[in-house]
């Protein structure tokens, strides 16, 4: 096994709406090794996104945040660009849009690699080529309105990559493209991913996505891990009803190809309740009454287990 590269333990965020306090995430703990590439699953509004940014350490300020984030392979000081990348959803988001390609590309190399702009605008041209932009040369003085929305995450996905960081973090890299392009950004990273023997935390709603390019996948409801495990164990046999539920959808989705989005039934989760017991619950056909009442501990390995009353030690 090799070194662990991150380490949640206890991560609570909460962040105020009005004069309620949201609980996004409820006690995370999570281990990432160099190299490895963990998907983090969960419907929307399971805490994704802020458990990612709490990672980058890019937080909003009013955020409310207890337990610890540690990086024991990298500095004390983590720096965003140099010591990981970032993706986003909606690359409009990662990418400037008055200044060209080449000069964000190149900004990323000048700051954390010390390249000069002549070298700059070379290697940015061999990154523009390596994700798949044809005619890169020409192509760097362009500005991100005149890409597609496909080429758009390529390029947002080259400037992640550009200083050769240990990890790359991406939040539903996909989830705005259809689903062509879609797979063909995610075999890109995973090709990239690979070759640069980066980790990967790639967070997800969806299983089928995870399933292409994770070795390990964790599966979060309501701000908590409720079940992680390698990737082909928990696809196969999933131990907790809620993602036993997940894959369920993930199947009817594949089944009915562009259909109407497949639900899990029942009432979620306020997210501002501070819950005592198994947040999963009150959606769980397998509950009883200690469910409600005491929320399960972690059972088996931190990197294979699972959160249930009712799961067999
Ligand atoms: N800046 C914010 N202020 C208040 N509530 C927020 C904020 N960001 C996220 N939330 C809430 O935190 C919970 C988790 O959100 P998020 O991390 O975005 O989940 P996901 O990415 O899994 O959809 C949700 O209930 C969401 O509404
Ligand atoms: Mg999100």
């Amino acid at each position: 096994m090799s070194a662990v590269l991150l380490e949640l333990r206890g991560l609570a965020v909460s962040l105020p709406l009005g004069r309620r306090l949201v609980r996004a995430l409820r006690g995370l703990d999570l281990e990432l090794s160099a190299g490895e590439r963990l998907a983090l699953v969960g419907e929307s509004g399971s805490g994704k996104s802020t458990a990612l940014l709490a990672i980058a350490g890019l937080l909003p300020e009013e955020a409310r945040v207890e337990g610890s984030r540690r990086f024991p392979l990298l500095g004390r000081e983590v720096v965003p660009g140099r010591d990981f990348g970032l993706v986003l959803q909606d690359p409009f988001a990662s990418l400037n849009p008055v200044l060209s390609v080449g000069e964000q590309i190149g900004e990323v190399l000048v700051a954390h690699r010390g390249a000069r702009w002549s070298e700059a605008r070379r290697a940015s041209a061999v990154l523009l080529e390596r994700v798949g932009i044809g005619d890169p040369e020409r192509r760097l003085g362009d500005p991100p309105h005149r890409f597609s929305g496909g080429q758009r995450q390529r390029i947002a996905i080259a400037m992640a990559i550009a200083a050769g960081p240990r990890l790359l973090l991406a939040d539903e890299p996909t989830s705005s493209l259809d689903t062509v392009v879609q797979s063909q950004i995610l075999a890109l990273l995973d090709g990239l991913v690979r070759e640069q023997g980066m980790a990967l935390l790639l967070v997800t709603h969806d299983l089928a996505v995870a399933s292409r390019i994770a070795d390990r996948i964790a599966v979060l409801y309501a701000g908590r891990l409720v079940e992680s495990g390698p990737a082909h164990r928990l696809l196969r046999a999933p131990r907790h009803p809620y993602t036993r539920a997940l894959l369920a959808v993930a199947r009817d989705l594949e089944r009915a190809g562009a259909g109407p989005l497949a639900e899990i039934a029942g009432p979620t989760l306020d997210p501002t309740d501070r819950m005592q017991g198994c947040a999963f619950a009150p959606r769980c056909p397998f509950a009883v009454a200690r469910c409600t009442d005491e929320r399960p501990a972690w059972r088996g390995h931190p990197r294979d287990g699972v959160a249930c009353h009712r799961v067999e030690p």
